[in-house]
């Protein structure tokens, strides 16, 4: 099987800590049904007064927690929910619902300095609140809003950095939304726009945004201190999952490049917090090509995570003599199995034969080809020369036939 999804439930995941630390936690209503949903992981960090000198607290939002407090909320309150843990911690969100949509209001967290294993030393022992409104922007009821991007939220003595966040409010009949409304950082990864959101306009944002194009990223691969593979490109992926729905995710221009180099054999490797993709070069016959491709990506598919694992040893892409380069300015879309495609932008790649660190001479693909429109021309010139020959010799014909009848 070229793909497969595993998907892990966010307990096992939190056993497996060097995977990604998340925290799941469901507030369920009187009828038993889930009311409030949430996946996350959050790094504190606390400055607070120790014994004559400022120290930091820095521990995780750890996975044994207390939903005490929460509440599904009614006509009068809104839902809350509340995660407690350690002596006397807490981290709260209420929410709020208008116009067909809902967001999270009011973050508030509280922390208690007498625990003197969080807060060794702590001069003042007493229990604090620092309260902020910006962790995730307005999304439409019935989806759910995930952010896998790293998002830091500073309030002074307190920053809070999370990631991995799945959250879902004002659940409908105990069940968890399929679809997800995208965090803008996860939309676009290159650039982040200022939003403009005005009250006034209600615009759902669409639950499969189709993201900004990706950042060209230049990757180099080198052989000791030569550079012996170059590739520059901006690369989108589009998964199509078991259950028919589509992802693009642009992959970072800033992901770490890694590999080797061959005579006949390249590897490039490309690594992001979420994503590796491999791309193995041969040659054959003078003319190197994209043989393999592998893909590992982690989604956030109902709040659970999955890996999508996807690789094809059979293509032949990119195709040009060693000693040049290859380059496409056009968008391409590399089908690699009917799960994953890559649509590429402005690909220039050298796998071989690097001379001087830059590249050498582009074979440029045929989409690039304005010379293709030439054959174009000329076949439409012909057609249109031969149209009008048949339409001359019917009127040809016609006349001499219309003349014969006055004769
Ligand atoms: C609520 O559901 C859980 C399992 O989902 C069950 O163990 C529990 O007994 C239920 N409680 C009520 C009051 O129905
Ligand atoms: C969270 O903290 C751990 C160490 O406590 C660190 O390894 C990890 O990189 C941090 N994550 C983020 C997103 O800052
Ligand atoms: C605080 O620091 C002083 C001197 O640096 C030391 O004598 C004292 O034992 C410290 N107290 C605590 C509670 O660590
Ligand atoms: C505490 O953290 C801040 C910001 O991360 C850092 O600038 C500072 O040096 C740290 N202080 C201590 C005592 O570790
Ligand atoms: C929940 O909180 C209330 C007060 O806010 C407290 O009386 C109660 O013991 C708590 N329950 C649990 C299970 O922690
Ligand atoms: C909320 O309002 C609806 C009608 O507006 C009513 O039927 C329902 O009982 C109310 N629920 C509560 C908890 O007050
Ligand atoms: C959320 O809680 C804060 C205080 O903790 C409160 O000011 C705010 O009005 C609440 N939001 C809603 C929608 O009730
Ligand atoms: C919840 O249940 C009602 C009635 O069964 C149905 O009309 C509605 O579409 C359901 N909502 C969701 C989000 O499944
Ligand atoms: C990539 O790295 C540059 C420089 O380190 C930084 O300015 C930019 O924000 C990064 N872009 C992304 C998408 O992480
Ligand atoms: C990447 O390479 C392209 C040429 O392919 C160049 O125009 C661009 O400036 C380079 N970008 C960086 C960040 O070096
Ligand atoms: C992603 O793939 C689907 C199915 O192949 C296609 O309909 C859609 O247009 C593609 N989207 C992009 C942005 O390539
Ligand atoms: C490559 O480097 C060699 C020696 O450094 C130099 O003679 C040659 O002109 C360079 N070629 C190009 C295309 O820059």
């Amino acid at each position: 099987m070229p793909c497969s999804v595993v998907f892990r439930s966010a307990a096992l995941l939190v056993a497996a800590l060097s995977l990604i630390q998340a925290v799941k936690i469901e507030v369920h209503g009187k009828d038993n049904k889930t009311c409030i949903y949430a996946i996350l992981s959050v790094n504190f960090t606390v400055i607070y007064e120790g014994n004559g000198t400022m120290e930091n607290a820095t521990f995780r939002l750890p996975d044994s927690l207390s939903t005490n407090g929460s509440t599904c909320g009614g006509n009068n309150s809104a839902p809350l929910l509340n995660m407690g843990f350690g002596t006397g911690h807490s981290l709260s969100l209420n929410f709020s619902r208008t116009d067909g949509k809902f967001s999270g209001d009011v973050l508030t967290f509280t922390y208690n300095t007498s625990d003197a294993k969080l807060f060794p030393g702590a001069k003042n022992q007493s229990v604090k609140h620092v309260a902020v409104n910006s962790l995730m922007e307005s999304v439409p009821l019935n989806t759910i809003y995930t952010c896998r991007s790293v998002k830091a939220i500073a309030s002074e003595p307190v920053v809070m950095v999370f990631w991995h966040v799945g959250i879902q409010a004002f659940v409908e009949n105990g069940t968890i939304s399929k679809n997800e409304s995208f965090c803008k950082a996860d939309v676009s990864t290159t650039v982040a726009p200022i939003t403009t959101q005005t009250t006034s306009t209600v615009v759902p944002i669409p639950t499969k945004p189709s993201p900004d194009l990706p950042a060209v990223g230049n990757y180099t691969i080198k052989n000791g201190s030569d550079p012996c593979l170059l590739a520059n490109m901006g690369l989108q992926l589009n998964i199509t999952n078991t259950d028919n729905q589509t992802r693009v995710i642009n992959i970072n221009s800033n992901s770490t490049a890694s590999g080797h180099c061959g005579d006949k054999h390249s590897v490039l490797l490309l690594e992001d917090t979420d994503a590796t993709i491999q791309f193995h070069f041969f040659v054959e016959q003078a003319k190197f090509f994209l043989k393999e491709v592998k893909v590992s990506i982690r989604l956030l598919v109902n709040g659970s995570t999955t890996t999508f694992n996807c690789s094809n040893g059979n293509l032949k892409y990119w195709q040009a003599f060693v000693g040049s380069s290859y380059m496409c300015r056009n968008e391409q879309q590399l089908v690699v199995t009917d799960q994953l495609a890559i649509n590429t932008f402005n690909v220039w790649v050298q796998p071989f034969e690097i001379k001087n660190g830059t590249f050498s001479r582009a074979e440029e693909c045929s989409l690039d080809d304005d010379s293709i429109l030439i054959p174009i021309i000329v076949g439409a010139a012909l057609a249109g020369l031969i149209v009008i020959v048949v339409i001359a010799y019917v009127i040809g014909r016609r006349r001499s036939y219309a003349g014969y009848q006055t004769l």
